[in-house]
């Protein structure tokens, strides 16, 4: 890993091709691998470190699989008994204990510092409640499944997770019986979609998942862009008064929370080519023209922009006033403690931000100054405090270029001259 520097950047003005959907991306990887059907082409694909290690989860599973420039060939295989390494990946970890659970053999699935630091219990205990066997460490990884016959259950979650729904609904797919899932709020619903999409007997009334047993076929996909991606450049031309066109943005309705919060801040954003399907996407010009009133997330909110509250924390930091994040609890338990992790990072640049119980709240419009941001290898923390310093006083990020799980060339892309 390499430190990165950023400087001030004088006047934005940039068009950016939108890195592809990270979330899309391994799921069009493990649920090919896993199909029926025979090879497919998967096009768009982000070739971003998690998005690799679920490639590499999904060969030693047996599945065939060939890279070719941003395009994939998948040709699915029985899963057989093997090691897996998730890396840096929750995605890819959670998404594959709820795949095998139900499967013949036995599979470890181990993961770096971070990802064995964060919680499993959210899957594997509605995974037991299906029949797994499940062994874990305290919790946490490095687990091993032996795979076990599954019934269906009902599953009212606690919390609202796109990755334990998507775990249980793996599961289900392998399971006796109709699994009904009902989700406290509705996070991210990509696994649905692609699910249906590939003959999966899946059925959504509103917060209400039914499905059950499938055999699903092997379906071709092209991976829209990543709006946790285009966050930064639009957020950066926002917090810099300059201008950006991010094109071919996800706009699924799941995770638009942050065009919604920017539009509730009186930010000029318009809509062009958009491409309405199933996943759908648009270009997207922002220009920071205006005076930015600042916000409060609270609530239903939090699932559609979990992702993205590091950098609208940052954007924050330029807007005259307070600005509040309440009920995002959820941030503790990601790649890190992303509460902890934004303050110490925005509070290392000069920023007036203080961390709550579930939340920030930061008072902005304090001109921040150059500092040195350690982003615990958090590739977003990395990214929004690339933010803050482009339109601040620059930054020296430490392992600057942990940004590679999401965002390879992020700097040179969005930051650079
Ligand atoms: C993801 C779901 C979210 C998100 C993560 C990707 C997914 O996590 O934060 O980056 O692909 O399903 P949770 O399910 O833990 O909320």
């Amino acid at each position: 890993m390499s430190d990165v520097s950023v400087r001030k950047i004088h006047s934005y003005d940039r068009v950016v091709e939108c890195m592809s959907d990270k979330s899309i991306s391994i799921r069009a990887v493990l649920f090919n691998a896993f199909a029926v059907g025979g090879r497919v082409r998967i096009d768009n694909l982000l070739l971003s470190d998690d998005v690799l290690s679920a490639v590499d989860c999904a060969k030693r599973l047996g599945a065939r699989i060939e890279l070719d420039g941003n395009s994939a060939y998948i040709e699915g295989a029985p899963f057989a008994s093997c090691e897996l390494d998730c890396g840096n990946s929750g995605t890819t970890a959670r998404l594959l204990t709820g795949l095998l659970a139900g499967l013949n053999g036995t599979f470890t699935i181990t993961g770096d510092k971070s990802l064995s630091s964060r919680p499993m219990k959210r899957v594997t205990d509605p995974l037991k409640m299906m029949g797994a066997d499940i062994v874990d460490t305290d919790g946490h990884l490095p687990l091993t499944v032996h795979g076990a016959p599954l019934h269906g259950i009902e599953y009212k979650m606690p919390v609202a997770s796109a990755q334990v729904k998507s775990a249980i609904m793996l599961a289900a797919i392998n399971a006796v019986g109709t699994t009904t899932i009902i989700e406290p709020t509705k996070s991210r619903d990509h696994s649905e979609n692609m699910l249906c999409a590939m003959n999966g007997n899946v059925k959504v009334d509103g917060d209400r998942i039914e499905i059950g047993r499938s055999i699903i076929h092997s379906q071709y996909f092209t991976v829209p862009g990543d709006i946790s991606s285009a966050a930064f450049p639009i957020c950066l031309a926002l917090a810099s008064g300059g201008k950006c066109v991010v094109k071919n943005v996800g706009i699924n309705k799941t995770r638009t929370g942050i065009l919604d919060v920017l539009e509730n801040m009186g930010a000029n954003i318009k809509y062009s080519n958009v491409v309405n399907t199933a996943e759908p996407s648009a270009d997207i010009t922002v220009v920071g023209d205006g005076k930015l009133k600042p916000f409060v997330i609270d609530g239903d909110i939090v699932p559609r922009l979990v992702d993205e509250i590091p950098v609208l924390c940052a954007l924050a930091c330029f807007v005259d006033g307070v600005s509040v994040v309440k009920g995002a609890g959820e941030l503790k338990v990601k790649e890190t403690d992303r509460i902890a992790t934004v303050t110490a990072a925005l509070s290392a640049l000069g920023a007036d931000i203080v961390p709550t119980d579930d939340g920030m709240i930061i008072h902005g419009g304090k001109k921040l100054k150059f500092g040195v941001v350690d982003p615990k290898l958090d590739h977003r923390i990395a990214m929004a405090a690339a933010v803050a310093g482009a339109a601040g006083e620059g930054v020296k990020i430490l392992d600057g270029d942990c940004v590679s799980v999401s965002y390879p060339n992020f700097y040179k892309e969005v930051i650079g001259d």
